[in-house]
């Protein structure tokens, strides 16, 4: 017996309990794995986010940053990350969730990214509980999710701006968080940073080899589709400097990389 597999990825999606999306999200990936969950299945489903009342949504410049030389500011700096982890959860589930013409390999790659995403959540979650703070004690940054909607009805560029984008970001900043943590002397935090920078190098890399079977299928050139895209959505341009070894492992090329330095 089979059950289908959107109702399920939608309700995690829409859970408001952070324990109760984690266990669905879990969930989800075991019966995939067992094959369980049918993804032939074509009803429509109307797709919601939840997320608990709390933290507050603010902008990029309402973050406060803090020194992490101080045990509140680190906690503030591993708040941010564990935001970042909360919402990647959600943006894999509706990767998988919104776009219904894909490869059976595509929802494979975005159910076991979203399990992911929510191990890298509950290992931070403790980092943060061993500072005396849960998640929701201080305001984080709403824009990550809202690049979800922008690019709700392509899923090229949900991945070129998704993945290929903001999660290739975190690869770039990971290793400059990891060296203050270190100079705290937080070993342990940054050693949950090593496993998640692990991890997402292997989301990149999912979302670059899928944005490409996109452009190829639509007889696209994905680098300069990539960068008309960025001008397209008024992203964010990569910054310099960029975690080059990261992003070649995860499928950019030395070439893209130079474009994209320089054009900053
Ligand atoms: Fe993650
Ligand atoms: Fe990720």
């Amino acid at each position: 017996m089979t059950e289908a597999l959107f109702p399920r990825l939608a309700e995690a999606l829409a859970a408001t309990d952070i324990a109760e999306k984690i266990a669905l999200t879990t969930k989800i990936a075991a019966e995939w794995k067992s094959g369980k969950l049918d993804w032939r299945d074509t009803a429509p489903i109307p797709l919601l986010c939840g997320r608990p009342a709390r933290p507050a949504l603010v902008t990029h410049k309402e973050v406060l940053q803090r020194s992490p030389q101080t045990p509140e500011g680190r906690a503030h700096l591993l708040h941010a990350i564990l935001h970042i982890e909360f919402t990647a959860i959600n943006l894999a589930l509706d990767h998988a969730a919104r776009f219904r013409t894909m490869p059976e390999q595509y929802y494979a790659d975005w159910i076991g990214v979203a399990a992911e995403e929510a191990e890298h959540f509950l290992l931070l979650q403790e980092r943060l509980q061993s500072l005396g703070h849960e998640y929701g004690d201080f305001p984080a940054h709403a824009g990550l999710w809202e690049m979800a909607e922008k690019t709700e009805n392509d899923v090229l560029d949900r991945m070129a701006l998704v993945p290929r984008l903001l999660e290739a970001r975190g690869l770039d900043a990971t290793p400059p968080i990891q060296r203050k943590l270190e100079a705290a002397g937080d070993h342990q935090s940054a050693r949950v940073l090593d496993i998640i920078l692990r991890d997402e190098i292997g989301h990149v890399g999912l979302g670059d080899r899928w944005f490409r079977h996109l452009c190829a299928e639509r007889n696209l050139e994905p680098e300069s589709t990539y960068r008309e895209l960025l001008t397209h959505y008024k992203a964010p341009w990569p910054q310099a400097p960029m975690n080059e070894s990261a992003r070649i492992s995860a499928g950019f090329s030395p070439d893209e990389l130079a474009g994209l330095a320089k054009k900053r």
